[in-house]
């Protein structure tokens, strides 16, 4: 490489961190120190409190790095293991069948989330950003939290052009999040990694206003069969961590949100067969080459559509492998709110 190239290269990872920093800048007061609550300034390539007694580094792309050196143990599990396969990951998500499939989903998570404006919104072990790219555009403003800076990396550049959307590094039990700013917070696929349920579920209640809902979407394991074959899976893959993978089960997630404060409004599951050969290409290697049959997603969208009907049998409901759920921060001054769909 020549160094024009190199000076070109340089320009514009300079351009994208000051890009960064101005976002940044505008989102400040909906963050807060991890280690204090402080709120935060800029300095440098640093966010600092105002004694600057805790400093949190600027990555190179400009990511704040709130859980450098201070994360739970199950974090710091998970950030290894997602900085090593984040690119695999991300790969296995790309197959026709398995985009398919997950936007039957996203029309489920969708449903319960509702039409309108979003307000301030953060989606927590985020990744990429999944429910930033699904609801992003109807947010004012949005912050996405993740362990791994390989997986918010690979997001980064979908941002860029977003003024409201900002992604950092953190952890999901130690939330580098102001208390009680945020109209909604998102988990999708994030809360089965973290053994410690009540500690996150207390952050996500703190940082949300009264009234404030929390959506998520995660693999659940409430029928026998799946869960004795999730055990042997998930020892078995390399793509996967036994030690920090636990499904969500229906009698041991709501009363954890009950004891923080939330009322659980939705809890219902979708996917069943169709979930478990056209999702899992990470897992079940046969079903990467799905995506050279012809017709692959319309036999996607059928299957999607049989797992409808057989789960809204009330005996096969609780043999779904995802659920879809909404918990909200009970707002005193306003009274409660009616049930809507999946209600328990
Ligand atoms: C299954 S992935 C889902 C990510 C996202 N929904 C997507 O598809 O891009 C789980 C994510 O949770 C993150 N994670 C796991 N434990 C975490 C923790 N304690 N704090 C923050 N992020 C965490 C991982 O780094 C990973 O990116």
């Amino acid at each position: 490489m020549d160094g024009a190239a190199l000076l070109d290269i340089g320009d514009r990872a300079a351009a994208e961190t000051k890009g960064q920093l101005r976002k940044l800048e505008a989102a400040l007061d909906l963050l807060r120190c991890p280690a204090t609550g402080q709120p935060l300034l800029i300095e440098q390539d640093a966010l600092v409190t105002p004694a600057r007694e805790h400093a949190y580094r600027l990555s190179a792309a400009g990511l704040p790095l709130f859980a450098e050196h201070a994360a739970s143990s199950d974090a710091e599990r998970q950030r290894a293991h997602y900085d090593r396969i984040a690119a695999n990951y991300i790969a296995h998500l790309q197959y026709p069948h398995t985009i398919e499939y997950a936007a039957s989903l996203d029309s489920a998570l969708l449903r319960v989330v509702g039409p309108g404006d979003l307000g301030t919104i953060a989606e927590i072990c985020c990744g990429r950003g999944e429910a930033l790219q699904l609801v992003g555009n109807r947010a004012e403003r949005a912050i996405g939290v993740d362990i791994s800076q390989n997986m918010l990396e690979a997001g980064l550049a979908d941002y860029e052009a977003a003024p409201n959307i900002v992604l950092v590094q953190g952890d999901a039990t130690r939330l580098p999040l102001a208390d009680a700013v945020f109209d909604s917070v998102f988990i999708l696929g994030g809360i089965h990694h973290v053994n410690y349920r009540c500690a996150l579920f207390s952050e996500i209640f703190r940082v949300l206003k009264p009234g404030g809902r929390f959506f998520f979407r995660e693999p659940c394991s409430d029928f026998v069969l799946w869960r004795a074959l999730r055990a042997i899976i998930y020892r078995l893959s390399s793509e996967l961590d036994h030690t920090t993978e636990r499904p969500l089960l229906e009698a041991e997630t709501v009363p954890v949100l009950q004891s923080v404060g939330f009322e659980v409004r939705n809890y219902r599951r979708h996917g069943f067969l169709g979930f478990c050969l056209l999702m899992n290409s990470d897992v079940l290697i046969f079903n990467r080459a799905f995506r050279f049959l012809p017709g692959i997603r319309r036999l996607t969208r059928l299957a999607a559509a049989f797992d409808e009907w057989v789960l809204h049998w009330p005996l096969m409901q609780r043999a779904g492998l995802q659920v879809v759920g909404c918990a909200v921060k009970p707002d005193v001054q306003r009274g409660d709110q009616s049930p809507t769909e999946g209600a328990v």
